[in-house]
């Protein structure tokens, strides 16, 4: 039986994940390693959490001797690495604790999966490291630019995985991937936000003009990418990985508040109050990257993964899930 160590698997795709792992294979071992920050919650695993080979243990990446411990006791052939202070706008409040989990965290992980055995290590990352352009797309081999320190505490630990594959030889992999949305995403994030946000008829925050482009992507798509890489993934590679789905954030703010309106009513669920009207334009973020574009052609033509999910039908599943976990929750 092959066994996972996943670290922030309580957080949005790090729980996503560990639901396609065991919906693709139930004769695994999970073991799943969080601190429960503020963007952690357990209520994303319900369905799994008694699963007898299913472990949820609550602990600090950062914390070696634990870490350690854990190593030992569990002796785990797959490392994922999703455990990360992930928002932005809380990056550029404070930086500290993007240092100690995003990079720290991750050197923690690097050490201990050191002669142990690992089959493979997986750096979870994101488009933001490249920084951003204005046209054309980024590969695996354009520079390093990034610039917030989310982006940056994220390319440091890209570095510092690539440097334990040169010089201990550790089978790690990179995967570097663009926007995520679908159910349980912390509501702090844009798509859950706007979503919420019409539900309650409250005023949807939108930086500067709206005119940043991002680049979207189904979250089990990007489960079945990392998949992916699990299975044919070549050590020592970088992936990007991108539905190639690029949109400007007025414009998918307009797309979520109509769609969400338009399934309100076809559910026979109230819809008044929601509008455009609840656009609210806000002093832009600082130092906003215009826009993210990634090219994931090797991940498509060297191990043959494909987008599954159209944007369309993505967002439809999103929003009626946000709209069923407010009916619970009434
Ligand atoms: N969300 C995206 O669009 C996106 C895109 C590309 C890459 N990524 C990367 O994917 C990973 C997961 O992102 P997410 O959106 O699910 O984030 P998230 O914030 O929803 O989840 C992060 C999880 O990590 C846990 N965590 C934080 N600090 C920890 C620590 N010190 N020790 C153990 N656990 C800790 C949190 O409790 C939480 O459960 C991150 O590494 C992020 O950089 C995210």
């Amino acid at each position: 039986m092959d066994r996972y160590l996943i670290t922030g698997g309580a957080g949005f795709i790090g729980s996503n994940f560990i639901k396609y792992l065991f919906g693709k294979n139930k004769d695994i071992r999970i073991i799943n390693i969080d601190k429960l920050t503020y963007a952690g919650n357990l209520q994303n695993l319900k369905e799994i959490e008694n699963n007898y080979n299913y472990t949820f243990i609550q602990e600090d990446i950062c914390n070696r001797k634990s870490l350690e411990d854990i190593f030992n006791l569990y002796r785990p052939d797959y490392i994922i690495n999703f455990a990360a202070e992930s928002h932005v706008d809380r990056s550029i409040e404070s930086s500290e604790e993007f240092i100690k989990t995003n990079v720290l965290g991750t050197q923690v992980l690097l050490e201990c999966s050191l002669d142990r055995n690992i089959k493979m290590f997986i750096q979870i990352s994101t488009d933001e490291v490249y920084g951003s352009t204005e046209t054309g797309l980024f590969t695996e081999i354009s520079p390093l630019r990034p610039n917030n320190p989310y982006a940056a505490s994220k390319a440091s630990a890209d570095l510092l995985v690539g440097s334990f594959y040169n010089t201990y030889g550790l089978p790690v992999i990179i995967t570097r991937c663009s926007n995520n949305y679908g159910p349980c995403q912390h509501n702090e994030k844009l798509i859950p936000k706007v979503i919420n946000n019409s539900l309650d008829r409250r005023k949807i925050p939108v930086y500067g003009r709206g005119t940043n482009v991002r680049d979207w992507i189904y979250v089990m798509d990007h489960c079945h990418a990392i998949n992916t890489v699990l299975d044919r993934g070549v050590i020592g590679e970088v992936y990007n990985i991108s539905s190639n789905n690029e949109k400007r954030n007025i414009d998918i703010i307009k797309i979520i508040i109509n769609k969400t309106k338009e399934i309100l009513q076809t559910r026979g669920l109230d819809s008044k109050g929601i509008s455009e009207d609840l656009i609210e334009f806000v002093a832009d973020r600082k130092g906003h990257d215009k826009r993210y574009g990634l090219d994931s052609t090797k991940l498509i033509k060297t191990l043959g993964w494909n987008t599954i999910t159209q944007f369309e039908s993505g967002l439809e599943k999103t929003i009626n899930w946000y709209i069923d976990k407010k009916l619970i929750l009434k």
